[in-house]
């Protein structure tokens, strides 16, 4: 009676499923894809799973990491960036863990399209999360200015602006040429990015959200932020609204960062600002990322490049790995685990570090993370 067989074989898949998912509920486990990428990133990544690893056996919790080789060798030997399905793959996990991408030997704009940005606007991460906090310890170039002043959070739109690839040329290599960058700003992804803020905002202490844009001379795409921006904060009046346009919050950010709380801005500007931010919060060697999608694969990245000449010489410092590996547990629902994760970074960098720069730190790579490990102990 072939019916019947087909019945009972749903019955068994379905009982083997609903096995599968209460072991998983119970022990809290993660598929992570991780991309070591080029240069420094392998290093650095391999410190921050080191230190993943050890929150989560102590705070219970597994993460099964599954490595990818994604990056500039693989695209010099294979001549494709992502191979085909990749999207899909990296779909399939809760979280992407990348090192860094960037080789010497490839042309700028192949791997940062073509891995990096795809990754983003496939997995339409529309959010790039950029805390910029300074951590007691940790020298910051801004004179007079500590830990009680520079905590703040950027939150850059990550799927359109100047970086949706719209334009063109016209005539091409002729004295007559034109190029044509144009700045994509939808309704729908401004105000999706604006509601992320508020929320965000909500959760914090202080409860300020600034808009960086420029309503001066972009009175298109600045005007359409600013429209969406008070609608969208008529629905939460326990949010304080401020604007600025973005050459004056790169000066502010310099001269009073304690004014700031949330900034919310567009990709390009968001770009330019959090690269300041990881300048005042102790520079490349700490900045953190992630760029998520609420409803889908998140990834999280040390905003530093891949500094080829430090690459295999044990001297780069993984701290910032290790914070991008902070934001994941935290993005995971691991709270705990995050915290102490920051807090164990704050005691290295406290009683070890002599700076944050590469080779200058007092320590090697593969001590940084041995030592944060230590603390999480
Ligand atoms: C960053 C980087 C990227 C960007 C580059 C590498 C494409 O600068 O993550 O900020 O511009 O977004
Ligand atoms: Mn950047």
């Amino acid at each position: 009676m072939p019916e019947k067989t087909g019945r009972q074989g749903l019955f068994v898949f379905t009982l083997k499923k609903i096995h599968y998912r209460q072991v998983t509920a119970k022990v809290n486990s993660y598929r992570i894809a991780v991309i070591p990428g080029d240069g420094t990133g392998p290093e650095m990544v391999r410190e921050g799973e080191k230190v993943l690893q050890a929150a989560a056996s102590k705070f219970n919790f597994v993460l099964e990491m599954e490595r990818f080789d994604y990056g500039g060798e693989r695209y010099l030997h294979t001549g494709e960036v992502l191979p085909e399905g990749a999207v899909e793959t990296m779909r399939q996990f809760d979280s992407i863990f990348l090192g860094a991408i960037g080789h010497p030997q490839v042309k700028p704009g192949i791997l940062e399209k073509g891995l990096l940005l795809q990754l983003r606007f496939e997995l339409d991460q529309y959010i790039n999360l950029r805390p910029v906090k300074l951590y007691p310890g940790i020298e910051t170039p801004l004179k007079d200015k500590g830990p009680e002043e520079i905590d703040f959070v950027v939150v850059r739109e990550n799927t359109e602006g100047l970086y949706a690839g719209s334009g063109g040329f016209l005539r091409k290599g002729t004295p007559y040429e034109v190029a044509v960058q144009e700045s994509i700003n939808t309704r729908r992804g401004v105000e999706r990015c604006l509601r992320y803020a508020f929320e965000l905002c909500r959760n914090r202490d202080r409860r300020k959200l600034t808009l960086c844009a420029k309503t001066n001379v972009l009175t298109y795409a600045s005007d359409l932020w600013e429209r969406a921006f008070h609608e969208v904060g008529e629905e939460h009046p326990e949010i304080e609204r401020d604007y600025g346009h973005v050459d004056a919050v790169a000066m502010w950010m310099v001269k009073s960062p304690e004014q700031f709380d949330v900034i919310v801005t567009d990709n390009m500007f968001g770009d330019i600002i959090t690269d300041l931010g990881a300048i005042i919060q102790g520079g490349m060697g700490i900045a953190a990322g992630a760029n998520i999608n609420p409803e889908g694969t998140s990834m999280f990245e040390p905003i530093g490049g891949s500094a080829p000449k430090y690459a295999n010489k044990n001297v780069i410092n993984p701290l910032a790995a290790i914070c991008a590996g902070r934001m994941m547990l935290e993005h995971l629902g691991q709270k705990e685990a995050a915290l102490a994760v920051e807090n164990a970074v704050v005691e290295t960098c406290r009683k070890h570090l002599k700076s944050l720069s590469a080779g200058q730190m007092g320590h090697s790579t593969n001590e940084i993370g041995d030592l944060v490990v230590g603390y999480l102990k």
